[in-house]
C-alpha cells in the first residue's frame, strides 16, 4: 500500500477512478476501458474474493487496477471504503456509480409488489449512489475537478414510462433526479455529473438474448468519465447521445 501511495504522489497527474460492481458484467469492462484509458482504477466489488480475481485478471492485461472491498447498501462499508481509498490514493477524481440490482419478480406491478423489494431496491440503486456522491463530491469540489457517471436505465426514462420492474424503474428514476439536482449544485465547478443507459447488454443482468456486449455498454459510460472540461453535466446519455429524462 506505501508503495501504491509513493506511486501516485509520483504521478500526480494519473486519474484516480472509483467504480463500483466492478467485478463483473459492465462495471468490469468500464474498469477495464479506464485503466486502458490511462487512469488508475479503484475495482470495487462487494465480495472481496470476485474482486480480487477480477483485478487479477486486468492487472494479466498490464492495466492499474486496485481493489476495494464495497457493499453500497451499507453505508458503514462505503464510509469504510472512501476512508481506505483516501488513505492509498489521496483523492477520488471519478465516481461511476454502476452496481445495481434487478429484484422486481418476474410479472411484478405496482399492484402487489411488496414495499421490502422497492426498499432492498432503493439501497443499492439509489442510496449507495447517494452516500457515495455525498463522499466524493467535496473532495471533488475541493480539486476543482470531478467526473461523476451513474448508470441508469431507460427504464427510469419519465417520458414514455411503462409496465413491469417498478421498483427497478423508480430506483432508477429516482437516480436520474440525483444526478440532475448534484449537476445542478456543482455547474461550473468543475465536477460534471451525468447519468448513463448502457442498452440492452449481455450480462447476468441483461440476460443471454441482450443485443449488445459488456463492452459497448461500457463505451457511453467511460466516455462521460473522461469528458474533456467543457463537457456537458446534468445529462442523460445513451450511445453519447442525449436522451429525455
Ligand atoms: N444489462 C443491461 O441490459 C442493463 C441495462 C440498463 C442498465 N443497466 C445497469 O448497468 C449496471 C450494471 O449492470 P450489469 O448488466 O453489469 O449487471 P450485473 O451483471 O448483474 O452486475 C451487477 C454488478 O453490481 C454489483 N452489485 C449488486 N449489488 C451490489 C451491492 N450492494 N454492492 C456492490 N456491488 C453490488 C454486482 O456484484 P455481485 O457480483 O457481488 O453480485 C455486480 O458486480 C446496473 O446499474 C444496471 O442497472 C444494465
Amino acid at each position: 500500500m506505501a508503495g501504491k501511495r509513493k506511486r501516485d504522489q509520483a504521478n500526480p497527474g494519473r486519474r484516480i477512478a472509483l467504480v463500483t460492481g466492478g467485478n463483473r458484467g459492465i462495471g468490469y469492462e468500464i474498469s477495464r476501458q479506464l485503466a486502458q484509458a490511462g487512469l488508475t482504477v479503484v475495482l470495487a466489488s462487494r465480495s472481496a474474493a470476485a474482486g480480487r480475481a477480477a483485478a487479477q485478471r486486468l492487472r494479466g492485461e498490464g492495466l492499474d487496477i486496485d481493489v476495494q472491498r464495497l457493499d453500497v447498501s451499507s453505508a458503514v462499508s462505503v464510509r469504510a471504503a472512501v476512508r481506505a481509498i483516501i488513505r492509498r490514493h489521496g483523492r477520488i477524481d471519478v465516481l461511476v456509480n454502476n452496481a445495481g440490482i434487478l429484484a422486481d419478480p418476474h410479472g411484478a406491478r405496482v399492484v402487489g409488489s411488496s414495499p421490502a423489494v422497492f426498499r432492498k431496491t432503493l439501497a443499492t440503486n439509489f442510496y449507495g449512489p447517494l452516500l457515495l456522491v455525498q463522499a466524493a463530491t467535496p473532495l471533488m469540489l475541493a480539486a476543482g475537478y470531478g467526473r461523476i457517471v451513474n448508470m441508469s436505465s431507460g427504464l427510469g426514462q419519465l417520458k414514455g414510462m411503462g409496465i413491469g420492474t417498478p421498483a427497478y424503474r423508480v430506483s432508477k428514476c429516482a437516480l436520474n433526479a440525483l444526478t440532475a439536482t448534484l449537476a445542478a449544485e456543482t455547474r461550473g465547478k468543475g465536477v460534471l455529473v451525468n447519468a448513463a443507459c448502457p442498452g440492452w447488454v449481455r450480462t447476468r443482468m441483461g440476460g443471454a438474448k441482450a443485443p449488445r456486449t459488456a463492452a459497448q455498454g461500457a463505451d457511453t459510460a467511460v466516455w462521460l468519465a473522461t469528458l474533456p472540461p467543457r463537457g456537458p453535466t446534468g445529462g442523460f446519455f445513451r450511445n453519447r447521445k442525449l436522451i429525455s429524462w
